[in-house]
């Protein structure tokens, strides 16, 4: 997006992103974790998060419901607000990866067009689509936060994959399918595409 001023010019730093990367001994990729509420997203992040910490690796989760309590606390779920959610997100997780963190998105982000603008803002092989799949009735089933009774009963409104769209990615780098992997082999997935891309 252009600045609204046209008084603005772009600095370059001294510090290349390749050099933070030889000093941090890993690649500044974007995994970017889409899927419906309650599929698994962050469970399986988070977990990704700590075996690469474990394994000395710099890695960073934004979370959907963390960045609605502050950078995002602005905005609803309408379709715009949607949008404007992921495109901030898109702009800070380009910024983590620049710094030459492993950072990793979970949000549901149900627009193939604002997923395929956030990929455009990295250079090839950064942004790493994973697609967290679950059939929506094992979702109604799981319900751990009981958004899903709310949906159906009307009190929640525009709520995704039953009153709102979800589209599916097409080519994601990355599928997992929460209804008949174990989180372990989820988690392994994930990894091991790191460790075949040279990431870590
Ligand atoms: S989006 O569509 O990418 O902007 O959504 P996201 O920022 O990931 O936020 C999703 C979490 O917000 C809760 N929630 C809702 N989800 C979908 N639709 C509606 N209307 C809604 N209202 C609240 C829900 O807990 C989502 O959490 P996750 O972590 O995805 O289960």
């Amino acid at each position: 997006m252009e600045p609204k001023s046209k008084h603005i010019y772009w600095h370059e730093g001294k510090v290349s992103k390749e050099e933070r990367e030889k000093l941090l001994k890993q690649k500044g990729v974007l995994l970017w974790f889409t899927g419906l509420s309650g599929s698994g997203k962050s469970t399986i992040a988070r977990e990704v998060e700590w075996r690469l910490h474990d394994m000395g690796k710099l890695a960073y989760v934004l979370d959907g419901d963390n960045i609605r309590h502050g950078l995002n606390s602005d905005l609803g779920f309408s379709p715009e607000d949607r949008k404007e959610n992921i495109r901030r997100i898109g702009e800070v997780a380009k910024l983590f990866v620049d710094a030459g963190v492993i950072t990793m998105t979970a949000f549901i982000s149900p627009y193939k067009v604002d997923r395929e603008r956030a990929r455009k803002l990295l250079k090839d092989g950064e942004f790493i689509e994973i697609f967290v799949k679950c059939p929506i009735e094992v979702l109604i089933e799981r319900d751990p936060k009981g958004l899903y009774k709310k949906a159906l009963s009307g009190e929640i409104k525009e709520f995704t994959g039953i009153s709102a769209p979800y589209e599916e990615p097409e080519n994601p780098e990355i599928l997992i399918e929460t209804d008949k992997e174990s989180l372990e082999e989820s988690v392994e997935k994930v990894m091991n595409y790191l460790k075949e891309k040279g990431i870590i």
